[in-house]
């Protein structure tokens, strides 16, 4: 039987999360559950959790989402991003299919990040899949140190690591752009980011909300990871915010920009904040920093490329499906999403 999920169902999602991914995912689940199906700002009062395949006891399907709203030239549309689409290897075989289903009837958007074994199942709900590509972003803080633990000889290492370390200096060489801005950590959101965010999010063709209760909830809640909050200022007002946190991963610290939003046209922001934020970093000794990006945010990735970041490969298109025609034609349009690993689940594990 399939049906919408509920509070109860909980323990038995654990265990199907562990039969199909893994202990590691099922603790992922379990941590996350009250921050994703309750606490989440978006969701219906009393909880929202998702939908389920039952057999007897036992559970053997579940489709999750994350329930948010995606401002399309300011008119806010409610949006939920499909996620923890899994079914019973005794069970699959068409169930995939009526799970997500279900979820796109929760309308009026629901979207996500089809990977292989999914996008069939995109395709059977006639999603348009040219939302948006989003790719993964690094650039090397400590090169040497990367190389050599892939087994390059120390000098080599240490010279290719001069040679771009001039390369990148050439390109990072502070100049008057970012003075007068003033940066600085927060331990909290403040609550003039609501403004900030209806003067700025109304020159995006989609963007997910990320007003104050999406940034409290988001990374100061989250159950997953640590977050740290930059702003940056410009004579005493808000002009953008950036989101990162540090991992450790193939045994050298890592640090993932996770989000940021300036107005559209204000490199000068961004530039202060990832300025501040390398700063950070290098004192931390971080190896590199890695950031998630859609190809609305094309002049915010020239200011990433003035910093030293590749333009790496693609890592996933979002899919979006919709019954309303209207706005189905409005994102149809050409201007692509703003996608930064914040949304959706794209930063979760
Ligand atoms: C993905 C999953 C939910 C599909 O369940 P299902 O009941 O088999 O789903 P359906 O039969 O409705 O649709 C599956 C589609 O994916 C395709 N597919 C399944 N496994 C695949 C794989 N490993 N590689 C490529 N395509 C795959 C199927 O061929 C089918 O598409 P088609 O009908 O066009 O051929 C199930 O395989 C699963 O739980 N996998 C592990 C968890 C997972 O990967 N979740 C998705 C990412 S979060």
């Amino acid at each position: 039987m399939l049906r919408p999920g509920r509070a109860g169902d909980r323990a038995r999602l654990v265990k199907l999360m562990g039969r199909v991914w893994g202990a590691g995912a099922a603790a992922h689940l379990d941590r996350g559950w009250e921050w994703q199906h309750e606490a989440n700002p978006w969701v219906p009062p009393g909880g929202w959790y998702g939908y389920v395949l039952e057999r007897g006891d036992d559970l053997v399907g579940f489709i999750s989402g994350i329930w948010s709203a995606l401002h399309v030239y300011g008119a806010a549309h409610r949006l939920i991003w499909a996620t923890d689409l899994m079914v019973d290897s005794a069970w699959r075989g068409g169930q995939g299919r009526r799970l997500a289903a279900a979820l796109a009837s929760e309308g009026p958007l629901v979207a996500g990040f089809p990977v292989a074994r999914t996008r069939g199942i995109w395709a059977a709900l006639g999603t348009n899949v040219r939302g948006c590509r989003v790719r993964r972003h690094t650039a090397p803080l400590d090169l040497e140190a990367t190389l050599a633990r892939r087994g390059w000889p120390s000098m080599l290492a240490k010279g290719a690591s001069r040679l771009w370390a001039r390369v990148a200096h050439r390109s990072t060489r502070r100049g008057a752009s970012t003075s007068g801005l003033e940066v600085l950590e927060l331990a909290d959101v403040p609550a003039e980011l609501d403004l900030f965010w209806s003067r700025v999010s109304t020159a995006h063709a989609a963007i997910a909300v990320r007003d104050c209760a999406f940034l409290r909830w988001r990374f100061l809640d989250c159950p997953h990871h640590d977050h740290q909050i930059h702003a940056v200022r410009r004579s005493g007002e808000l002009a953008g915010y950036l989101v990162e946190r540090l991992a450790l991963s193939e045994g050298g610290p890592v640090a993932t920009v996770v989000d940021f939003l300036t107005a559209r046209d204000d490199q000068q922001a961004l530039e202060a904040l990832l300025e501040q934020a390398f700063d950070n970093w290098r004192a931390r000794r971080v190896e590199r920093v890695e950031c998630c990006l859609g190809a609305a945010c094309g002049r915010l990735g020239a200011a990433l490329r003035k910093m030293g970041f590749s333009f790496g490969h693609e890592r996933t298109r979002l899919a979006y499906v919709t019954a309303n025609q209207v706005l189905a034609r409005r994102l149809r349009e050409r201007s692509p999403w703003y996608v930064t690993a914040a949304d959706s689940d794209l930063d979760f594990f």
